[in-house]
């Protein structure tokens, strides 16, 4: 057996996806707590509209003149070593978000006890599903008048079509919310009197439900619900299943209050004890396992450089194999040139500036001048290409204009970076020297706009456009290519590598000129190359 298993298997790469306000930050912060990363509530914070952990990360970014917002939180807890990658919270659609979850192994889903399933949760959702990303299931805000448990479990399970099995039980919520009953460990855990903020004790171990411990323990009514609700959903959910879970098909329920770091110890060892280790990562044409002894790893997200004096930017990266060491060499698999690794960012240590290497499942941040892009592989030789790093077929086209007309030329070079990036696609129209770009959520104009001021000193301003939707044009008749290029001039521009794309003014359109044109391949998403 490879000497890397263990390491590697010890290893929890995942997220957390969330409606906005559902507590999402809460709970980081204090899985970081219980983990030992911190050491006080309060240090994950909103700061603006950037939420960041770890103030010792700021000297790193300092000194590098770089920005490394808190994407990547690792820490150790109880033989296992977890890595919590953050994924943005605002309500819009955020490319960031869906490929951050192409680098994780599990997703842990808050869901409001009040609320339920919200949209965010869901479109977050079904990106984990698309992958058979196994999702364990956190209820929060239990403190708060809540919905039903019988109703929640039965939401997730009608409308995410995922079986459920309660990991714990809440007795009561609301002001009456004593604590819950660990199904698991059959150990009752109540809530921590006194101040907000106490931690829960470890609770009370029992022989099961019909325990006289649970008589002494807790008031005769609540004891009686208990048991009654247990017994109903032991009856209506399936017993735990690790591989439906790790399959993507069952996720298991806890119950708490991260703001009363209640439940969350439990839902720490949950993923601790269930959550898969690195999983095995397709490629063209091969599934890379994370025990091979070389390493590869994929770019999954490009971070610019806040400081509008360098173009340095971040590339992080997920290992897929093997043992990363820093100062190693390898390979750029799309440029085929070595690329020396001599000053990575790792997560790994307390003091990160120390971390020396890194395993398969972990993430490392690699300052670069633009060369690397979303999708790219890194090997100690090997020519893979890894799939399923998801391209968004933009959704919102505008014109993008400098305030300045002079600086035209300059903005075409920042929308191209911020192509490569992974930040917008832009589009050069055949027939108009104004560029369009596509997003996939609004809010993604703003920063843009921002973006391009700050880093690149060209105030712009976006303006309406006459399109509804692009597609990149493919086929495998090159003359019949051209031909559909030179008949449409006016519909046709040309991505940042270059390929040609289709912009159709409205439905009718593209129905047409796709129905018109069978032997043409019109994608709504190009992978990333
Ligand atoms: P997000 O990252 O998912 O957007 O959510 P966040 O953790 O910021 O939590 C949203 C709000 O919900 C916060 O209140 C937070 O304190 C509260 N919250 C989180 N977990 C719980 C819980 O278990 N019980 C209760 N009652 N509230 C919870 P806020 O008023 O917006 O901010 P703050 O001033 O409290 O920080």
């Amino acid at each position: 057996m490879p000497s890397n298993i263990d390491p590697i298997e010890r290893r929890r790469t995942f997220a957390i996806i969330a409606h906005p306000d559902a507590g999402k930050t809460t709970l980081t912060e204090k899985l970081l707590l219980f983990g030992g990363a911190i050491q006080m509530a309060g240090a994950v914070k909103a700061r603006g509209d950037q939420r960041r952990a770890r103030s010792d990360w700021m000297k790193v970014e300092r000194e590098r003149g770089i920005s490394v917002t808190a994407s990547v939180m690792t820490y150790d807890y109880d033989g296992h070593t977890f890595n919590l990658l953050d994924t943005p919270g605002h309500e819009d659609f955020s490319e960031d978000t869906y490929r951050t979850l192409t680098a994780v192994d599990s997703a842990v889903m808050v869901i409001d006890a009040a609320k339920g399933i919200e949209e965010q949760t869901r479109k977050l959702f079904e990106v984990c599903r698309m992958r058979n990303v196994p999702i364990t299931t956190f209820i929060n805000k239990m403190d708060r008048e809540s919905r039903d448990p019988f109703d929640l479990l039965d939401q997730i399970e009608q409308e995410l079509q995922l079986h459920v099995t309660p990991a714990t039980w809440p007795i009561g919520s609301g002001r009456g919310f004593l604590g819950c009953y660990d199904l698991f460990h059959d150990r009752l855990v109540l809530m921590a009197k006194g101040s907000k903020g106490a931690m829960p004790e470890l609770g009370e171990t029992c022989s099961g439900l019909d325990d006289p411990k649970l008589d002494a323990l807790l008031p005769a009514d609540a004891v009686a619900t208990l048991r009654e609700q247990v017994e109903m959903a032991r009856a209506l959910c399936p017993e735990f299943d690790l591989e439906m879970y790790r399959e993507g098909h069952l996720t298991p329920v806890f119950f708490g209050s991260a703001v009363n770091n209640f439940g969350v110890r439990e839902l720490l060892d949950g993923i601790g004890a269930l959550a898969p280790s690195p999983r095995p990562q397709p490629t063209a044409g091969r599934t890379v396992d994370p025990t091979e002894s070389d390493v590869s790893a994929f770019v999954f997200k490009i971070q610019a450089n806040m400081d509008p004096k360098h173009r340095d930017r971040i590339a992080f990266v997920r290992l897929a194999s093997g043992h990363f060491k820093r100062g190693m060499k390898l390979k750029h698999v799309r440029s085929g040139k070595l690329m020396n690794m001599h000053n990575p960012v790792l997560f790994l240590a307390q003091d990160r500036e120390l971390a020396e290497e890194a395993w398969a499942g972990d993430i490392v941040g690699i300052p670069n001048h633009g060369n690397l892009r979303i999708g790219d592989a890194l090997t100690e030789g090997e020519d893979l290409r890894f799939t399923g790093i998801p391209s968004f077929a933009p959704e919102l086209l505008q014109r993008v204009r400098p305030d300045d007309p002079m600086r035209a030329k300059h903005l075409g070079r920042a929308l191209e970076q911020l192509a490569e990036e992974g930040a917008a696609r832009v589009f050069k129209p055949v027939l108009d020297a104004n560029w369009i770009v596509g997003v996939v959520g609004g809010l993604q104009f703003e920063v843009l706009a921002d973006r391009i001021r700050t880093e690149y000193g060209i105030p712009v301003h976006f303006e309406p456009a006459p399109y509804y939707t692009a597609r990149w044009v493919e086929s495998d008749d090159p003359i019949a290519l051209k031909s559909f290029q030179d008949g449409l001039r006016s519909a046709m521009a040309d991505d940042h590598d270059g390929a040609p794309v289709f912009l159709a003014r409205n439905a009718w359109h593209l129905d047409t000129v796709t129905k018109e044109n069978p032997t043409l391949r019109f994608l709504k998403t190009k992978e990333q190359t």
